[in-house]
């Protein structure tokens, strides 16, 4: 199978644990909220309906954290490839629009300028391949209206990650040398084992440098990018890490 049939077969799966297990944030959500405030009281003055595009939404937990914080003035579209994970979203945010499929089909097919936020929580970090992930960040730069916004966050590699996965990350480095260098010593296949069967989930875990690298490459300007540690707390010491929080934005060439 492939790692991306893979993943999908691993939240189909495991999509009523998942759910249950992540229906909310952990502090990454209070700053979410935070940052996207002004851009919905700018769309309020305006009289402005805000179009957001959830990338990889699992089973809604971005949507309901939207519906709790703002009533009105958004449109909201969530694309993820586990049809599990989406028919509980959509119990959770009846008033959302939830699309199943993979995400580099879904971007390829998407007219331009068609959104002001695209948000990915604790997901970009699946995509397998360099070249996808820079593909990927293209399109994004493309769907969004100037003055757009992406927020990312994704797993790190950390203190904690490697005492848990020591196993696994020291396996990544030694294919990467036996690969003569191909690939990134930072592709980790984690195990996941429950009573009946043994599921292994894809991760790339991207260092600033490289985060850094990808938005510029595409296009977009970097508003935010920290690690975030335990307690939501930023850090610059990757050894704290649990996640990065990554914020692009699409700027005009010229003002008008
Ligand atoms: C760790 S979950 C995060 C879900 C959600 N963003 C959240 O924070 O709760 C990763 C999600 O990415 C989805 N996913 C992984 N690869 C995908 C792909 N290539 N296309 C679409 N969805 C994908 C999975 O189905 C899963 O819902």
């Amino acid at each position: 199978m492939s790692i991306k049939t893979d993943l999908q077969t691993f939240y189909d799966y495991e999509a009523h644990k998942y759910y249950q297990t992540r229906k909310k944030y952990r502090k990454e959500g209070e700053r979410i909220i935070k940052l996207l405030t002004p851009l919905f009281q700018e769309a309020h003055q305006k009289k402005k309906t805000l179009n957001i595009l959830e990338i990889w939404c699992g089973s809604g937990r971005f949507a309901s954290l939207l519906a709790q914080h703002f009533a009105t003035n958004y449109r909201y579209v969530g694309v993820d490839i586990s049809q599990g994970l989406l028919a509980y979203a959509k119990k959770e945010c009846p008033k959302g629009k939830f699309i199943c499929e993979e995400m580099t089909e879904f971007v390829v097919r998407q007219k331009q300028e068609k959104f002001d936020i695209i948000i990915g929580t604790s997901s970009f970090q699946h995509i397998p391949s360099a070249r996808e992930r820079l593909f990927l960040m293209k399109h994004f730069y493309r769907l969004l209206n100037y003055d757009g916004l992406l927020v990312f966050t994704n797993w790190s590699l950390s203190q904690r990650f490697l005492k848990r996965y020591r196993k696994e990350v020291f396996g990544a480095f030694v294919k990467y040398v036996f690969r003569g260098g191909r690939g990134s010593p930072r592709d980790i296949f984690v195990p996941r084992t429950n009573k009946e069967k043994t599921f292994t989930r894809f991760y790339h875990l991207f260092s600033l440098k490289e985060l850094k690298k990808l938005v510029i490459s595409s296009g977009l300007t970097l508003e935010q990018l920290t690690y975030l540690d335990e307690k939501g707390t930023t850090t610059w010491n990757w050894k704290h890490a649990r996640s990065s929080f990554l914020v692009a934005k699409k700027t005009p060439l010229v003002r008008e």
